[in-house]
């Protein structure tokens, strides 16, 4: 189990008493989930949000108002996306309410308790596991400035240079991924038909995709991160021919295609990175029409020529550079 779960949940007994109404920010599966009473659980996830719903758990949308007594938050990596998530929560807290957030030590607990501590009272702080779950009170005062501040990190930003807008907390939301540009760049004219891009982020390589290729006649979004994939529907035209699809990509896809765009999660070297980027060649092999190709970028030392050998496709490099590969295959 994810420490900074456990450590919140330890932390959660330690709290007052509150009734009323729980909201759990970035919800994970606990063996305790399911008996919080009149529980709302938000994860923009697939893989963690359908662990919830496997037991029972029902994921909603954030809500924009509301009086929740308690809310629990497990914040993701993005500090904009923390502070922002402080101060909504402060939003959705009852007069009384307790907001306790839980962190590695590794992700900045001990940074993030100090945020939280400019802007309002500590009321108690627990370690355990490597991690730190700390808890403020809504009836304390609160700064009302820097809360504005927070507030304003929510705001999606416009990609430098592009049309593309994109929420704080997803996938390279400041730039348009170098990977994904040298695979745009390269991707050949034959990809045409009934295109699927696996991990697609905010939508900047099927945008990309449809602008550059005009025989593409339809693309299919498959993204695991709800954020994400509402940015995408935003950054692409209304108009485009294209699904948008909430996944998880390891459990496979509901159709096969001419051709599968794959710009595959991580670009690090470490193993369970390399086995979901691995997870990913397999499920689009399984879901290709006869004849059709991966045009897939990656970190060059990854080792997944190897394995589209395995799966019986042809890998051939179109190119590469010193950071980057491109692989058709
Ligand atoms: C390297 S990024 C590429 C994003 C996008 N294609 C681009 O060019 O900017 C990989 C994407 O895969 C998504 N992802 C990670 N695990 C996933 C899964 N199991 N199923 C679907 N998408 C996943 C991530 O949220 C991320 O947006």
């Amino acid at each position: 189990m994810n420490p900074a779960l456990e450590t919140l949940f330890l932390a959660r007994q330690e709290l007052p008493e509150k009734g009323g109404a729980t909201l759990f920010l970035g919800a994970e599966a606990h063996p305790d989930l399911a008996a919080i009473p009149r529980l709302t659980a938000c994860q923009p996830l697939k893989p963690l949000a359908d662990s919830c719903g496997e037991m029972g758990v029902e994921i909603s949308t954030v809500p924009d108002s509301g009086e929740f007594s308690t809310i629990l938050f497990l914040p993701g990596k993005s500090k904009d996306e923390i502070l922002a998530g402080f101060a909504r929560a402060h939003d959705l807290l009852a007069p009384d309410g307790v907001l306790l957030v839980s962190l590695a030590n590794t992700a900045g607990a001990s940074r993030y308790e100090k945020e939280l501590k400019k802007v309002t009272t500590l009321l108690s702080s627990f370690s355990k596991n490597k991690c730190r779950a700390f808890c403020v009170d809504r009836s304390k005062p609160w700064d009302a400035a820097t809360l504005d501040a927070w507030r304003e990190l929510a705001r999606p930003r416009l990609i430098p240079d592009t049309d593309f807008t994109v929420e704080p907390g997803v996938f390279s939301s400041g730039h348009v991924d170098p990977g994904s540009q040298l695979l745009i760049d390269h991707l050949s004219y034959s990809v045409r038909g009934h295109v699927a891009d696996l991990g697609a982020g905010w939508g900047f390589l099927s945008q990309a995709a449809l602008k550059k290729l005009p025989n593409i006649s339809r693309i299919d979004l498959f993204e695991a991160d709800a954020r994400a994939l509402s940015c995408a529907r935003k950054n692409l035209p209304a108009e485009a021919p294209a699904g948008f699809h909430w996944h998880d990509v390891t459990k496979g896809l509901p159709e096969k295609y001419d051709h599968i765009l794959i710009n595959p999660p991580f670009h690090t070297a470490q193993s369970r990175d390399v086995d979901l980027g691995k997870a990913f060649l397999s499920v689009a092999a399984a879901s290709l029409k006869r004849g059709g190709s991966l045009q897939i970028v990656a970190n060059r030392q990854l080792p997944y020529e190897a394995h589209l050998l395995e799966l019986g496709l042809r890998p051939r490099i179109v190119i590469e550079t010193g950071v980057y590969k491109v692989i058709s295959a």
